[in-house]
């Protein structure tokens, strides 16, 4: 179903970065960048994924795994630089790191708040995008012989991982909504100005999804990436592990899980599945959707 090259952003671990990559793995995508702040953790995804793929006959397949901060310009530059000298295309890109938000109302908020949630779910995410777009803008068609309609073919596919708090509002979040509907408004202003070019950028919404940002027992306990191979990115990450600053509380989800009619949490790989759908060619005539995928939540 997917062939070519893939970056997936927040790769690591076991939320839905990490089901993502899995997921394109097992859809035929051979080559695979994948990132993560987490050095640990992406390599876990790594070796999953390897294991996977140890039982099949495939030589092509192929990982390169960067850890870095995204919110890092000059770390993006780097891994954008790695990308195009290892495999000199980009046929897809799932732009899924994100952080939490600061539990606060605006009036509680610092500015320190804002910028650390918005310099990664939104400045990030930007900067990403716009690495993506550029190169695969001046790319060629792939070269693929297995597409039966002419019509479906695509340059190049682009999935912003928002969130249904990009569509709805919920207390005590502000800065966090804002930034996900962010990342709503340029998917559809990319999708515009893409389109042209063959290139579908959409957005997948999640509601709430089992995975470490929802359940501290699911946290990480080792560092965010290194200062030896995450580049620039690594100051922000070490400065962030040493600072005992927690975004993230731990939290009751009752009554937010309950307020969609299915009553439960998604599980990562329900949100990985309609991302490689929203990739592939068979998705061909959906541009800039924000696609929820949320048990009923934002129609309750
Ligand atoms: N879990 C949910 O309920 C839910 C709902 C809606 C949207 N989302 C979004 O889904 C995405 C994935 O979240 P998740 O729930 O899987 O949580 P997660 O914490 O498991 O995954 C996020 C990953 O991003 C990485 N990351 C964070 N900041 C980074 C940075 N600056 N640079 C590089 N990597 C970074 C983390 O190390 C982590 O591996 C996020 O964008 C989140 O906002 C999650």
């Amino acid at each position: 179903m997917l062939s070519g090259v893939a970056l997936i952003t927040g790769a690591g671990g076991c939320g839905i970065g990490a089901a993502i990559s899995r997921a394109f793995a097992k859809s035929g995508c051979t080559k695979l960048v994948l990132t993560d702040m987490n050095r640990d953790t992406l390599q876990q995804t790594v070796q999953t994924i390897q294991h996977a793929w140890a039982s099949s006959s495939n030589s092509q397949n192929e990982i390169l795994a960067i850890p870095g901060d995204i919110s890092s310009p000059s770390f993006v530059d780097s891994l954008f630089s790695d990308l195009k000298s290892k495999f000199g295309r980009l046929d897809y890109a799932v732009n899924c790191a994100g952080i939490s938000g600061n539990n606060a109302p605006t009036f509680n908020s610092t500015m320190e708040d804002f910028d650390k949630i918005n310099g990664v779910n939104y400045r990030g995410l930007w900067y990403c995008s716009k690495k993506e777009l550029e190169m695969m803008k001046q790319q060629d068609w792939p070269s693929r012989t297995d597409i039966v309609d002419e019509i479906r073919r695509q340059r190049g596919s682009i999935v912003n991982v928002a969130s249904q708090l990009g569509v709805v509002g919920r207390p005590d979040a502000p800065i966090y909504c804002a930034s996900k509907s962010a990342v709503i408004g340029l998917t559809r202003c990319d999708a515009i100005d893409a389109s042209p070019y063959n290139i579908r950028v959409n957005a997948i919404c999640p509601g709430i999804v089992h995975t470490p940002m929802t359940d501290n027992e699911l946290r990480p306990s080792s560092a965010p990436a290194d200062s030896t191979s995450a580049g620039a990115g690594a100051e922000n990450a070490e400065a962030e592990a040493g600072s005992g600053k927690d975004m993230q509380g731990p939290m009751d989800l009752t009554t937010a899980v309950n307020i969609a009619p299915m009553r439960r949490m998604g599980t990562p790989d329900e949100i990985a599945d309609i991302v490689v759908f929203l990739s592939s060619e068979k998705a061909s005539f959906v541009q800039g959707a924000a696609w929820v995928a949320d048990g009923g939540y934002t129609i309750n």
